[in-house]
Formats: C-alpha cells, structure tokens, sequence
C-alpha cells in the first residue's frame, strides 16, 4: 500500500493551483448538469424539453452514491412517502415537514423540479381520518391539502392532488374510501379546487395506476378528466404510475393512451415508472416507454420510482436503471440512448469511446478523531484506460491521507480529484478500489463522491 500524506499550510504546491480548475467542473452538481452534454438521463432529457425524475428517500440522502447518482443523472424528485398524509399530519392539526423538507432543500439546491406527492389518499392515511363525520372529514381534508401546499408553496412543480382513487378491474367505479365513502364522488373536485386556490402555481395532477393502457379504469379517469375541463375544475395533468412486471406488461397502446389524455388539453407524465426484469427484455420495455413519452408533445417527464435496485420498494423484481452498487444497467443504456444521449456505445464521459464507469463508497474505519473511507471505481460494459473520481469533504473536515490512486487538490482543500496512481486500466465491469483518511475536525458527516469519468 502507497501511503500519500498531504501537507498543510504554506506548502501548498503547484499541483494545488493547477487543481483549482477542476472545481468548477468537478464539485457543483449544477454545472455537473450543464457540462454533461447530453451524457446523463437529466441532460438527456432535458434536450428534448423533458425533465428525467426519481422518487426519492430521505433517509438515503446521506449517503453518498446515493446522493451522487442522484445529483449526476436526474432533474426531478418526487418524494416517495415523505409527503404523504401519515408523514405531513400524523395527529390532527399537528404538520410535520421535516423529512420532506429534506428532499426539498436538496431539489432547490440541484435546481431539480419537485413533484409533490401526495394530498388525498386511502393509503397511508392516519386512523383518526377514518374516524371522522362526512363534515369534518371535509374539514379535515381541505385544511390537510391547505397546510401542506402552503408550506411548499412555490416550490412544487407539480402535485398529484388525488392518488388512486379508481377500483382496478372492469367496473370503472370509484374505490371505496373514506372521502368516497363519506364525501361522495364530488371530492376529487373539491380537492382540486382547493389546491388550485392554494398555489396557484403549481401543476395539479390526478395520478393512478394500471391506468397506462386503453382499458376501463383509464376509461374512466379519462371521463373524469373530460368531464372536469369541460366545466372548468381546476387539473392541468394526468399521472401514469406505470408500474410493469410480467402480469402487467408495458401495454401496446401506452402511446395511444397517453396522446388521448394530452388531447384533452392536460399534461401528461409518467410518474412512478419501474419494469421488473433484467439485461435486454427490461431494456426493451423501458425503452419503448421513453418512446411513447417522447412521442407525446404533452409528456413533459418521466419520473422512476426509485434510483437503486436496493432500495426498491419491488427490490427482488430489479426494476429499475441501476443495480444494488449503482451500476449503470442495459435499461439505463436503453433510456439515455432512446433520450438521444451518448452513454449507450457512444461513450458516456470518455471521448466516444464507450467508456463509462460508476462509483459506490464505503466507510472502512471510524475512530474518534478521523475516519477512512474506500471508493470503488467500477468499468462499465466497455473496458476503460483511465477514470478520475472527486471527493468533496465538508469544512473543517481535512483528509490527511490517501492510497492506491494519485490526488490533486482544488484550492479549497476540500474538493480532491482522484485518478490512477499507475496503469488506469479496467477490464469492462471490473472494479478497483482508492482510500482516504478524513480528520473529523467535529464533523462526521461522509463525504460526496462525485460522479466517474471513464477514458
Ligand atoms: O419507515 C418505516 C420504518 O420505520 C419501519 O421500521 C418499517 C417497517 O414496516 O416501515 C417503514 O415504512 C415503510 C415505508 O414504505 C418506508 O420504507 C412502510 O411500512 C411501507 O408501507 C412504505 O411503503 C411505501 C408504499 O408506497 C406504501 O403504500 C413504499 O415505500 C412506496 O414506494 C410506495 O409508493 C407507492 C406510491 O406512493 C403510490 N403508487 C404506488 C407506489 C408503490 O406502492
């Protein structure tokens, strides 16, 4: 093991002042958005006016391949629970916002679009909100979508103001719910009105599920829908959950759906798209849904319900476009290359060459006083010659000591550039690994791994 000390103080070198360039490029995630032409699901997206989100975790944020594919690759967030009835107003009255404003303050410092997610609900909905009259359940859902979007208000793009509120099946009929049961059908339009005159702002979605093919429960929110904008209800945009596995297929006529909706003058997204499955029959379902969207002129994103194949809430399915180590999958490959990106064979970082290559970090050790931390660089589906990685630490945190790869400095101090200390090159999908020691200097906190650049 190579063991590089770092000095502190006067001798800062010219390596130091030759790294600061890097900074720009390297540690501002914006930038990071706007330098990576058209090579992350984001930009990639965004060069066809859309916007690419992820349902997004709290409790994840921390961590930071996490927190660094999320920066890297998307433009959106939706929060997956943290919105929700039984997280924002658990006991009447009582608004706890904390989670969420999590993601929030995360989103706004990404210049990432927020989906709110989500008001009126029978799932996660809190016990004492069955138990109340038809009156006061009124009450209570006017107050609980008031609270909520006025704690947000101008910060949400768009919100799925009522969530599944169809039975599946051949019926069409409404599901039974507290607010159906008690508030009748007129409460998706009171719902609607309410949050129009809460922020009027912000897109206000319906969202559903098994609802992304020509079928009966779509055939009734289409009603709806149609039924609303000839009356004036206040709804801007449908939310097709898109939610696939083998016993409920991407639909054939997905795009015939989807343009139906979008002609009734409404937007049309695709909010909570995961696809069981694996290598190229996932790819193939996932990149048909980016066509049907693309197709639509008023399909204006596509938002995956989660980043990582961890933490899924379908894990064992593996639907979604990275793998339990923040791998890049052949989904992934499939969307940034149906999106008009570079990724897919054209190169994702490395000069056209097919070269990409992810990262995941570990914390090893932990004292009181410092603690080490192990990076492993990991070859795409094309071998690579060379990779460069930045760690960005949290002041006064310092990093005293690094090994197996060769660092540069920005001016800071706190941002290193990480590259191979020898021969750089990867066979495709093999994997080396780099290590630093951080003095806490009182601060704990890990650092962000910035996203893999393959040559
Ligand atoms: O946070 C608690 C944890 O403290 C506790 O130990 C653990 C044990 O039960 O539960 C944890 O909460 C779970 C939560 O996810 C966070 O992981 C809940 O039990 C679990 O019910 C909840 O599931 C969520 C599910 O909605 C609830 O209906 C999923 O994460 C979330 O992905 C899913 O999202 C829904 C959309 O909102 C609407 N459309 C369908 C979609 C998939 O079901």
């Amino acid at each position: 093991m190579t063991m590089i000390r770092r000095r502190w103080g006067g001798a800062r070198s010219a390596v130091s002042v030759a790294a600061a360039g890097l900074l720009a490029a390297a540690a501002i995630p914006v930038l990071a958005h706007q330098a990576a032409a058209a090579d992350t699901l984001g930009s990639a997206a965004a060069a066809k006016g859309r916007y690419f989100g992820t349902a997004v975790a709290a409790s994840h944020l921390g961590e930071s391949a996490y927190a660094g594919t999320l920066d890297r690759e998307f433009t959106a967030v939706t929060p997956e629970n943290e919105m929700k009835w039984d997280a924002t107003e658990s006991t009447r009255g009582t608004f706890t916002f904390g989670a969420a404003d999590q993601i929030v303050s995360h989103a706004q410092a990404h210049s990432m679009k927020i989906r709110g997610h989500t008001l009126v609900w029978h799932s996660q909905l809190p016990s004492w909100v069955s138990g109340l009259s038809a009156s006061d359940l009124r009450t209570a859902m006017n107050n609980h979508i008031t609270q909520v979007m006025q704690h947000y208000k101008g910060k949400i793009y768009a919100w799925d103001v009522v969530n599944e509120a169809f039975q599946d099946g051949g019926s069409g009929a409404r599901r039974s719910s507290p607010f159906q049961d008690k508030l009748g059908n007129g409460f998706i339009e009171e719902a609607f009105r309410t949050a129009r005159s809460v922020d009027p702002n912000a897109k206000l979605c319906y969202n559903d599920y098994n609802t992304d093919g020509i079928n009966a429960k779509s055939n009734a929110v289409y009603n709806m829908v149609k039924d609303f904008k000839s009356r004036g209800v206040p709804i801007d945009c449908v939310g097709f959950q898109s939610h696939f596995n083998s016993a409920s297929p991407v639909p054939s006529d997905y795009q015939a759906n989807l343009q139906r909706f979008a002609d009734l003058g409404v937007d049309v997204q695709i909010t909570e798209l995961d696809i069981e499955g694996s290598g190229t029959a996932q790819a193939t379902n996932y990149a048909n849904v980016v066509k049907a969207c693309l197709a639509v002129s008023r399909c204006t994103g596509i938002t995956v319900w989660g980043i990582t194949d961890k933490y899924s809430w379908r894990s064992s399915g593996t639907p979604l476009l990275f793998d339990s180590n923040y791998t890049k999958k052949p989904a992934y490959d499939a969307v940034l290359s149906t999106l008009g990106g570079s990724g897919s064979g054209g190169g994702g970082g490395g000069g056209g060459t097919g070269a990409t290559c992810s990262v995941s970090y570990a914390k090893t050790q932990e004292w009181s006083d410092r603690f080490n931390g192990q990076v492993t660089v990991t070859a795409g589906s094309a071998p690579i010659s060379g990779w460069t990685v930045t760690v960005t630490v949290t002041p006064p945190q310092k990093i005293s000591a690094t090994w197996n790869g060769s660092p540069t400095w920005d001016s800071s101090g706190n941002v290193m550039t990480m590259r191979p200390n020898g021969n750089g090159s990867l066979a495709a999908g093999a994997s080396t690994s780099f290590g630093f020691t951080v003095m806490k200097n009182g601060n704990s906190a890990a650092p962000a791994i910035g996203a893999c650049t393959a040559s």
